[in-house]
């Protein structure tokens, strides 16, 4: 079954007595274990598309499906429950806590988990913060607050943080927009890894070097899908056009 499946999602934004369509009419689908990236000139809509995958915005007509379930139907409970336990977001400018260590910033998430699941004790929080840490190589900078930390590992533990919950989708808009290239490389590297473990991953990237890492790559224009191109699966390794 499909992770995702969009159908003919629009989102409009009224500026000054003005429509501005941001997403006209977008369609595709996401299997899981793919690594999709989105590329397309600023302004196309691909943040738009970001937050309604992530649940951060309804579309205004057309249906998404995340795991089978239509997010229309969702209720803003169930909603905020999706949103933490399924999904893993990770921002351009990593939207860390800045007096909070690495550590308290990757426990945050299960924070706010822990009226749905009260066995998240304290010690279960640390532990499985601390593994998620581990898992993007930042075990030993776990006690270091983001201001002693570089972008790139300010990202990681961005990206943790994203991974506590263990979701099975990570959304990533602009991961390394505000990374040098090595610290980029790094990054894309870290994702490819955490694909080949089983996350389904999507990245908006305007850098072609790193959308050519992702094993497909959905360019849009205008709020709409000009190219989905599988370069190659993660089983086979051919070149093939995405069947739409
Ligand atoms: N909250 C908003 N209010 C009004 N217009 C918006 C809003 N968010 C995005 N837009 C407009 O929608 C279009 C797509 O924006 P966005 O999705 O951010 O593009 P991208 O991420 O590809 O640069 C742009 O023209 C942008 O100005
Ligand atoms: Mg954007």
């Amino acid at each position: 079954m499909a992770v995702i499946e969009l159908q003919d999602i629009t989102k409009e934004f009224v500026m000054g007595g003005e429509t501005l369509r941001a997403l006209d009419g977008v369609s595709f689908k996401v299997e899981a274990g793919e690594f999709v990236a989105i590329t397309g000139p600023s302004g196309c809509g691909k943040s738009t598309l970001m937050n309604v995958l992530g649940l951060l915005d309804l579309p205004h007509s057309g249906q998404y499906l995340l795991d089978g379930r239509p997010s229309q139907s969702l209720t803003d409970d169930e909603l905020a429950g999706m949103r933490n336990s399924k999904i893993g977001f990770v921002f351009q400018s990593f939207h860390l806590l800045p007096r909070a260590t690495a550590l308290r910033n990757v426990e945050m998430p299960l924070v706010y988990a822990v009226g749905d699941q009260p066995d998240l004790t304290a010690e279960r929080r640390r532990t499985l913060a601390q593994a998620a840490l581990e898992k993007v190589g930042l075990q030993d900078r776990m006690n270091h607050k983001p201001n002693e930390l570089s972008g790139g590992q300010r990202q990681r533990v961005a990206i943790a943080r994203a991974l506590v919950n263990s979701p099975k989708l990570l959304l990533a808009d602009e991961p390394t927009g505000n990374l040098d290239s090595r610290s980029g490389k790094d990054i894309l590297k870290l994702f490819q890894e955490l694909n080949a473990s089983g996350v389904t991953i999507i990245m908006v990237t305007h850098d072609p070097s790193i959308a050519d890492q992702a094993s497909r790559v959905i360019s849009m224009r205008d709020g709409r899908i000009k190219e989905d191109i599988r370069k190659k699966t993660p089983h086979m390794g051919e070149l093939s056009r995405a069947p739409t």
